[in-house]
């Protein structure tokens, strides 16, 4: 039995379809759900853990309907938003006592030593949660998750706006509890964290989900080399036979190759012939994000996606 199956699960907001006839299998891993701002994370997981009803089509959280039974499911899952607040004027520890008498955990002072301990928070248990870093607050929302021991965790963006060695900190964490037999299901927006860590991951645009698979196959089946110019001018779409032109960000352009090598040298010239200025060229082996553009930008209908501004929409966010 899947941990996580959807069947056709859809929702619509008026005229629009957030979530568009998703089927998904989920077994016991890390399972990363990608894609761009609106592109429906949210609401998935939202129908995932009952909390918001489907337009139509049903999924199956370890063989339970969340139309039918939801009551089943929530006992199975925990959930922690993307913008779940701690209670600043509570120290960590009480958070996740809290919590646990909310679930109706036996010995809740037991567990929620139990749980914070897991997450390196027992020295700081006392301190007001207002006193912690951002990554000790995800660590203590992590905490709370986990109270009830779920066996199916929904993180939604678990690692928004935190530093570099915070995140890593986070994905370490979810990393152990899938080693330790929980099956987590996870959104996010930064390609190379889900790379790192998700086991298979789901990119949606739209709604509509347009990949699924491993990281490394998605890779693997996407491209070969990919050839990175960084040229002033405009790219008029000149390009010689080999290579595929997959994208652009700012002044980069990303080319696919079979021999990277070879093509790039010529690339590069071809450019420069075109009227370019040619700064700097490099070969390297295609990342998550090289898939994940290509992907969003074929797939996307009023005009070239433009990841310049999806970038800097994330900052600003983050
Ligand atoms: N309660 C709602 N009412 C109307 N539209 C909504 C509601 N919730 C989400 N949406 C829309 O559904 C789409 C998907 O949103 P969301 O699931 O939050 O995306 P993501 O989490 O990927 O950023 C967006 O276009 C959003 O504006
Ligand atoms: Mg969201």
């Amino acid at each position: 039995m899947c941990a996580i199956e959807t069947m056709k699960l859809t929702k619509s907001f008026g005229n629009l379809k957030a979530v568009a006839e998703m089927d998904l299998s989920v077994d016991n891993e890390i399972f990363g759900l990608l894609g761009p701002n609106g592109s429906g994370k949210t609401t998935t997981v939202r129908m995932l853990t009952t909390i918001l009803n489907p337009t139509s089509g049903d999924a199956a959280i370890c063989g339970h309907s969340i139309i039918k039974e939801p009551q089943l499911v929530r006992e199975k899952i925990s959930y922690v938003p993307q913008d779940m607040a701690v209670d600043p004027k509570l120290t960590g520890r009480e958070n996740v006592i809290f919590f646990a008498k909310l679930y109706g955990v036996k010995r809740p002072r037991d567990i929620a030593d139990e749980v914070l301990e897991k997450m390196e928070l027992g020295e700081r248990a006392d301190d007001l949660a207002r006193d912690y870093s951002g990554g000790m607050r995800r660590r203590l929302e992590l905490a709370q998750a986990l109270v009830h021991d779920p066996e199916v965790l929904f993180l939604d963006e678990p690692t928004i706006g935190l530093d570099v060695s915070g995140r890593k900190k986070i994905w370490e964490h979810i990393i152990n509890l899938k080693d330790n037999g929980m099956t987590v299901f996870v959104t996010t927006h930064y390609m190379d964290e889900a790379d790192y860590a998700c086991d298979r991951v789901a990119i949606i645009d739209h709604g509509v989900v347009v990949a699924n698979d491993s990281p490394e196959a998605l890779k693997a089946r996407c491209y070969n080399d990919i050839i990175v110019i960084r040229a002033e001018g405009k790219y008029r779409g000149n390009i010689i036979e080999g290579v595929k032109f997959i994208g652009q960000n700012e002044d980069e352009l990303r080319f696919e190759t079979t021999a990277g090598e070879e093509m790039g040298f010529e690339l590069a010239r071809a450019l420069s012939d075109s009227g370019m200025k040619v700064k700097s060229f490099s070969i390297r082996q295609p990342t998550l994000d090289d898939v994940f553009l290509s992907l969003i930008s074929e797939s996307e209908e009023s005009g070239p996606f433009d990841y310049r501004r999806f970038r800097t929409m994330l900052r600003r966010r983050g």
